[in-house]
């Protein structure tokens, strides 16, 4: 109750100050969930259809448009659904999925967390240690799974570095076995491709090659965390077939540039693929029917690759265009994918362009405190005539310079 009092406050109280006092009086945190801001997504959203925006990896579509998305599919062919995992689209994806890597098969999982730690925990049998990038979601941002529920050691490599090259591998194998005097065995080796934590850097396909090839000539197993591997393909021209091959296993993500609300895929040997539903069901991860997000996901990985494709031209030329401007500095990274450094001239106000691309002309972009700001490519830019969008920013940039 008292919630709901304290809810009906606030609203009131915004609709008093109306939007455009709103900014000025709250703080940065709220400022992010302001419209024109990356945090929000909600239907008060302008005309999702023609939405673009250049902060996320896919569309992020909002609760209304999902629904639209899967009324639409149902209309085509009657949705069917799975039976904890079992039937419908969850089948189709998986089976999907296991033909786009070239592996036995292909599983869905509630998560990229679970894929991760259930891939190493079965890739590595009876040792205990597992070699990951110093800078990978599986070492940083999985809660020490690994140590606290699989009872696996996590050992880093590559600190400070987007990627770690074979020789900071050997390196590691060697000061392990030359420093620790009882032998328990190392199973495995994570490469994360591209990186998040490096700003969707791809990890160079010679590197995969060669550590491959190392890993294999000593026995090691090899995981993917390829949460945006479609990314890294569409900017390398290297397949998610070519990549796969190197791994044994392979996890991709459904809710990165697949849309969906959630949901993993892991991908490997019948032998490993066949063990998952038993633990997936000890972690307390079966859920009684998913194909809320595999129809989603279903639906979005048909033409991906061409659409990708498209979407590298298009960023091509915008990018181009959107240098011309004053003011307006666009780079990319270091083997990068979809994500661009955009730095402003300081006589720009970041928040001040975000708010008036989204307000006039429907684009959203991430409002950073300082000049400089990720700025990311997705599905999101077919929506609209390149021009189109070239135009606003140069109408937006005329109204703002100082
Ligand atoms: C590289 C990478 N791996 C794994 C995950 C985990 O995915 P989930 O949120 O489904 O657990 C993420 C999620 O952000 C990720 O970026």
């Amino acid at each position: 109750m008292k919630n709901t009092i304290e809810e009906n406050n606030r609203r009131n109280f915004l609709k008093k100050c109306g939007i455009s006092t709103v900014p000025f009086l709250l703080p940065t945190a709220a400022m992010h969930a302001m419209p024109w801001s990356e945090n929000n997504n909600t239907d008060t959203a302008k005309n999702a259809e023609t939405a673009v925006n250049f902060i996320y990896d896919g569309l992020e579509l909002s609760p209304r448009q999902y629904l639209e998305v899967l009324t639409d599919i149902d209309q085509r062919k009657p949705l069917e659904h799975d039976f904890y995992g079992n039937g419908g689209s969850t089948k189709q994806l998986e089976e999907e999925f296991a033909k786009l890597t070239g592996k036995e098969k292909a599983m869905y999982l509630p998560t990229g967390t679970m894929a991760n730690q259930l891939a190493i925990k079965l890739l590595n049998g009876n040792n205990t240690k597992v070699i990951v990038p110093d800078n990978s979601h599986v070492f940083r941002d999985e809660a020490d799974a690994s140590q606290s529920v699989h009872r696996l050691r996590l050992v880093p490599t590559g600190k400070d570095k987007p990627y770690f090259q074979l020789e900071d591998l050997k390196n590691t194998v060697k000061y392990i076995d030359k420093n620790e005097v009882f032998r328990s065995g190392l199973g495995t080796v994570v490469i994360e491709n591209p990186i998040r934590r490096a700003n969707g850097t791809a990890v160079p396909i010679e590197t995969i090659k060669e550590v491959s090839a190392y890993c294999k000539k000593n026995g090691f197993k090899m995981h993917l965390d390829g949460a945006r591997i479609h990314l890294a393909s569409a900017f390398t021209n290297v397949s998610l077939k070519e990549y796969a091959s190197y791994f044994d296993t392979v996890y991709v993500s459904l809710y990165k540039y697949l849309n969906a609300n959630g949901g993993a895929m892991l991908c490997g040997d019948a032998a490993v693929i066949d063990q998952l539903s038993h633990q997936i069901k000890i972690l307390g991860g079966t859920t009684f029917q998913n194909w809320n997000n595999t129809a989603i996901a279903l639906h979005y990985l048909e033409g991906l690759t061409e659409r990708l494709d498209q979407v590298v031209v298009t960023a091509k030329r915008l990018i181009d265009e959107l240098n011309k401007i004053d003011g307006i500095s666009i780079s990319s990274i270091d083997n990068g994918t979809n994500i661009y450094m955009l730095k402003l001239a300081t006589n720009i106000s970041s928040a001040e362009l975000a708010k008036k691309l989204y307000e006039e002309y429907n684009i959203r972009l991430r409002s950073g405190e300082n000049d400089t700001m990720r700025f990311a490519v997705n599905e999101s830019l077919l929506r609209r005539d390149v021009q189109e969008i070239i135009n606003a920013w140069k109408n937006v940039m005329n109204q703002i310079r100082k």
